[in-house]
């Protein structure tokens, strides 16, 4: 079976892909810093994936810790994975910063990591002859999108630095393709709001400090680490007057990387361009109540002023990606919530620790 490289394959949604790709029976190496993820994830997955120590977990598993600015790791990786008779056939590039207010507040770390970073793989990649890439793009570069439900080719608008430094990266990627026809397989998947967590509790997202984002507040405060939920905004012009997203469950996500990669790997060479999403829209009180319903208890919040930068309503089409890859999302709102809080209550403090 080929041989994947995973860069941030620690991180949220990179460890809930490995599961999948280790069960289709993928041999990884992943690529991690541990700047924001903990290498206990990458236990948890080889324990999940059901890999025996007979099966020699190094095989099917290899954990390199370093940057994807670093060419010398890169090209090591590369490398050994020839020297073992099994050379990378492909990457999945989770590795990035993602925290909007982080990138307004310092915007050359964000394009030195992931802009600067995807340069650095890509042209290690390109040195090895591996021309198969899994680029983890964002809904965020719709910036405020003039329809919804937003279809693949709405205009690229973002109005922060983190959403400028995804849209680069895919641009880049679009002229990478553009100038040697046939060669490059690559995948932008634009994730719309990845949430929820392995429905066996024992992996799930793990921010560092206090969550910028609502899914991982939500269940802080149904743990107790947290008071109190404040929502942005009630005077929306939505149902309830709550801003609408497109949440998907990590595990829909995951398995939408998996249907990317093996549609690159046995098709003609080609640059796919994907919204992953459910196509449904959730206000932030149907998450607030559904997540009430799955810990036992409400979860207490005020509402409060709205969050500069935020859009009413982001809900993809993703029916492209159902043509083109036969996925679409499995897991409901429910679901999203009893898994989340099998992750949250038995990880009250996650992982607790990074490195
Ligand atoms: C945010 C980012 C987006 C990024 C995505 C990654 C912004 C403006 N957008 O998307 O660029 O790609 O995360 O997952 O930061 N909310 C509350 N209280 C909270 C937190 C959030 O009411 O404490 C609300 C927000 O106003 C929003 C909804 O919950 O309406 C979802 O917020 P969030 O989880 O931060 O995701 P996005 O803003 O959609």
């Amino acid at each position: 079976m080929a041989k994947l490289l995973i860069t941030g394959g620690a991180g949220f949604i990179g460890s809930h892909t490995c599961v999948v790709l280790l069960e289709a029976g993928y041999d990884l190496v992943v690529l991690d810093d541990f700047s924001n993820s903990s290498s206990r994830a990458l236990d948890r997955v080889i324990a999940l994936a059901g890999i025996t120590p007979s099966e020699s977990s190094a095989k099917r598993l290899v954990t390199v810790p370093g940057s994807i600015n670093n060419s010398l790791v890169l090209e090591k990786v590369f490398r050994e994975a020839i020297e073992t008779g099994q050379p990378i056939e492909g990457v999945i590039h989770f590795a990035g910063l993602k925290a909007v207010g982080e990138s307004v507040a310092d915007p050359l770390r964000y394009w030195h990591v992931n802009v600067g970073g995807s340069i650095s793989l890509i042209n290690v990649m390109a040195a090895f002859s591996c021309h198969t890439l899994v680029f983890s793009s964002s809904a965020t570069l719709y910036g405020y999108p003039d329809q919804v439900p937003i279809p693949e080719t709405a205009p690229i608008q973002p109005i922060n630095p983190y959403g400028h430094s995804k849209a680069a990266v895919e641009r880049l990627l679009n002229d990478l393709a553009a100038s040697a026809p046939g060669q490059w397989r690559i995948a932008c998947l634009r994730y719309f709001n990845p949430v929820g967590a392995h429905a066996s509790g024992r992996i799930g997202e793990d921010p560092l400090g206090i969550p910028n984002n609502l899914f991982p507040f939500v269940s802080q405060v149904a743990v107790g680490r947290r008071e109190r939920l404040q929502i942005f905004g009630g005077d929306w012009s939505t149902p309830d007057g709550t801003c609408v997203r497109d949440y998907i469950h990590v595990m829909d996500l995951a398995e939408g990387h998996k249907a990317a990669l093996d549609c690159l790997l046995t098709e003609a060479p080609q640059l796919l361009t994907l919204n992953l999403g459910s196509g449904r829209g959730i206000s932030v009180l149907e998450v607030v109540n559904a997540f009430g319903q799955a810990c036992g208890q409400p979860v207490p919040h005020t509402i409060v002023d709205r969050r500069p930068g935020d859009a009413a309503i982001t809900v993809a089409d993703p029916s492209e990606a159902l043509r083109r890859l036969g996925w679409s999302t499995r897991r409901s709102l429910d679901d999203i919530c009893r898994d989340g809080w099998a992750w949250q209550s038995a990880n009250p403090a996650g992982y607790g620790q990074r490195g």
